[in-house]
């Protein structure tokens, strides 16, 4: 049993909210905003709840009117101080603590090496607080393991700048077969972590479908010492990265760069899915574009000119000249059939933004990336240097091209997503294994 640091005085404001008191001259064994507590109950249950500290503030005696924590506060500092008698008034008035709030987490549960989460019963009020012992502390950063056989080790656990000994384990198969999120205040490492969690699950030859927002899976950055996939032999040779970055591709010269977008292979309806306006009230034009069967050949015609064209005036004209060609028609009287010129509008204002991403060298970024996936190699499609519409619906196009081809092993069993991009709810309703970081 660990030495006690406090004493257990009654509930916080929630339900899962402890109260505790470390008195003055156990001031050395305060604990730390973060740190994880063992509650543990001496008479009747003998549970052991985890617990961890959420808020401190000083209290006094003197100034403490319950007389329920009066008499709890009393008889610990009776106990630590070792004094058999009642306090005298004068060692009453001179008794200052520390207030903790705690948030209960779970019971430890020895046997089974596990934390329960479930909390319905209120801890006895003579339960004692104290540090975790190595065993706890091992089940504590190993909670929620069910399967040892894909145990990894991801770090140790720290508190502050404090890195302390023991492991923080992980199981590959949870991020393989469920939803995984990590949550973090910015620049507490959850791009780390998740870069590290899926260089494992990398090397196990799962397909992997990485979204990258901001550019940072793939190459490391040398200033602040960080790695990326691209430098980790087992891995480089089975990455492909789709990126619209100018990438100095020689010195990797094993790695798989393509450009992201090529406008000629693309379907009319997944073009139109990243039109920023799609969703707007000006929708009718785009709605027709969609149902388009083909491309136009007047539309990949202006798109083949626009890659040569550098001139403003031109390129303007070519996105008029791709926008006419897609536009709906509608009958006029004794003049045929005409292009409906309150559309051209519309569609010229988002192929503004597609045009400048496409790129005759690039392949057909869904075709392509399944077929990546399906060998088991990690595609990451870096949407760094997309405005953030386009990104967002960049992904959308190609969750939704693998989902519709159904290939059954690459959604149900055999790929991982990790993605900073908020996809919509169909799309992860779509992912079963489906990773989020932000
Ligand atoms: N475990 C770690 N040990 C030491 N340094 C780390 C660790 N994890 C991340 N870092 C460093 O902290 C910085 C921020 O990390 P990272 O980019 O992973 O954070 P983030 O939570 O993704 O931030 P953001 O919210 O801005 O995306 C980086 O410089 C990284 O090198
Ligand atoms: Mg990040």
């Amino acid at each position: 049993m660990g030495e006690r640091i406090g004493v257990v005085i009654g509930r916080g404001k929630e339900t899962d909210q402890l109260e505790i008191v470390v008195a003055f001259q156990e001031r050395e064994k305060s604990p730390k905003l973060g740190e994880f507590l063992v509650v543990e109950e001496t008479e009747f249950m003998r549970r052991k709840l985890l617990a961890r500290v959420e808020e401190f503030s000083y209290g006094d005696f003197q100034a403490t009117k319950d007389e329920r924590i009066r008499a709890l506060v009393e008889k610990y500092v009776r106990e630590i101080t070792g004094v058999g008698r009642e306090l005298s008034e004068e060692e009453k008035k001179a008794l200052f603590f520390r207030h903790y709030i705690l948030k209960v987490l779970g019971e430890i549960e020895l046997e089974g090496s596990k934390i329960k989460t479930d909390y319905r019963v209120l801890p006895e009020l003579t339960s004692l607080c104290r540090y975790p012992n190595d065993n706890e502390l091992k089940i504590i950063t190993s909670a929620g393991l069910e399967d040892v056989r894909h145990t990894i080790p991801i770090g140790h656990l720290s508190m502050g700048e404090e890195v302390r000994e023991t492991d923080v384990i992980f199981d590959l198969d949870k991020f393989k077969n469920r939803r995984t999120a990590i949550f973090a205040r910015t620049g507490y490492g959850k791009s780390n972590l998740c870069k590290l969690v899926v260089s494992l699950a990398s090397l196990t030859g799962v397909g992997l479908l990485i979204f990258d927002m901001e550019g940072e899976y793939v190459f490391g950055d040398p200033s602040k010492k960080t790695i990326g996939l691209a430098d980790i032999p087992g891995i480089k040779e089975n990455l492909v990265v789709y990126t619209n970055r100018g990438y100095d591709a020689s010195q990797y010269s094993d790695l798989w760069i393509q450009p992201l977008i090529n406008l000629e292979l693309l379907e009319p309806s997944e073009i139109a899915s990243l039109f920023p306006e799609a969703k707007g009230e000006e929708a009718k034009a785009i709605t027709h574009f969609r149902g388009l069967f083909t491309l136009p050949e007047e539309f990949i015609d202006s798109v083949r000119k626009f890659r040569e064209s550098s001139s403003g005036k031109e390129r303007s004209e070519l996105l008029e000249q791709a926008a006419r060609s897609i536009t709906p028609q509608r009958k006029t009287q004794g003049q045929g059939v005409k292009v409906d010129e309150s559309q051209v509008g519309v569609l010229k204002r988002n192929l503004r933004w597609i045009f400048p991403l496409d790129d005759a060298g690039a392949s057909n970024i869904v075709t392509d990336a399944i077929w990546h996936l399906a060998r088991g190699r990690t595609v990451v499609v870096d949407l760094s240097l997309l405005p953030l519409e386009i990104a967002n619906s960049l992904s959308n196009m190609i969750l939704e091209g693998i989902f519709k081809r159904n290939v059954e092993n690459i959604t149900r069993q055999k790929l991982i997503v990790v993605s900073q991009v908020n996809l919509p709810p169909t799309i992860k309703l779509m992912f079963h294994p489906f990773s989020q970081v932000n």
